[in-house]
């Protein structure tokens, strides 16, 4: 499928994109303040997705782009309607995404396997694993999604903790209780190499422990740098509590960043 040499212009998805923000503008500051982090956000992860795919084609590269434009669009209907961020308490926002992906025909300017591949990409972003046996290319942009997507929800997440409470996007925190310590289940899970699965969290630690063992899921090279560069472990390590076990489980990622990063320079 390389037949087309000619780059589509994202300018008119770009634009639609923006009045599709300002379709939710509301007067309730509350709301409103949800539905600009996820506009920042969206912007953010296209950004991170163009530096990810730096090099890799200039197709690929705005295939990218695209996927990373769609891939919250349900996240405003879904706090428009729950008033969570939720899936478990509302619905999977991801098939939400990528019902409105379709439902205004957005990729119609793409040919049908890279159309296909997006809407795979966007449905899937937030599953727990990236599924076997996906075509090469939806399997590319899926990776490229969620690292792109993890690298921002780090940023959202750092900058939700160290507001003051009465500027939070309430949102971003997913209501977990702010409570001293970690629980043990998340602990474990980080200290075994496995990302933490969402049932395992009781407060707001633990989602911090969480969003740390997403680094034993980052698939390309360019996103470990990234993370080095932002100094996202850092800035998690000074979020959490300073007990022992969370400081051992901390240097155990930090080991696994190094060797990442280590075998890829190679
Ligand atoms: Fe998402």
């Amino acid at each position: 499928m390389n037949d087309h040499a000619v780059l589509p212009d994202l300018a008119p998805l770009r634009d639609w994109f923006s009045s599709y923000c300002d379709s939710f503008r509301t007067s309730d500051l509350e709301l409103q303040r949800n539905f600009d982090l996820k506009e920042e956000h969206t912007r953010n992860v296209c950004r991170n997705a163009s530096l990810i795919a730096h090099g890799m084609g200039p197709r690929f590269e705005m295939l990218a782009e695209v996927a990373a434009l769609c891939h919250d669009l349900g996240r405003f209907p879904q706090f428009r309607d729950y008033h969570t961020f939720k899936d478990s308490e509302s619905l999977n926002h991801a098939h939400l995404s990528a019902q409105v992906v379709k439902q205004h025909r957005l990729l119609d300017f793409l040919p049908e396997v890279e159309r296909a591949s997006i809407e795979v990409a966007v449905r899937m972003h937030n599953a727990f694993q990236v599924p076997e046996g996906l075509p090469a290319l939806t399997a590319d942009l899926l990776r490229l999604l969620r690292d792109a997507d993890k690298l921002d929800i780090w940023r959202v997440f750092a900058e939700y903790f160290n507001a003051p409470e009465a500027e939070r996007a309430s949102g971003a925190g997913l209501g977990f209780p702010d409570l001293p310590g970690c629980s043990a289940e998340p602990l474990a899970a980080v200290a075994a190499g496995r990302m933490v699965q969402l049932s395992a969290l009781k407060n707001l630690n633990d989602f911090k422990l969480l969003q740390v063992s997403w680094i034993y899921d980052i698939n390309f090279p360019a996103t470990l740098r990234l993370i080095r560069q932002r100094s996202v472990l850092e800035r998690f390590a000074a979020m959490l509590p300073q007990d022992r076990e969370v400081l051992d489980v901390l240097a155990q990622v930090g080991r696994y960043l190094e060797g990442r990063l280590g075998e890829s320079a190679n």
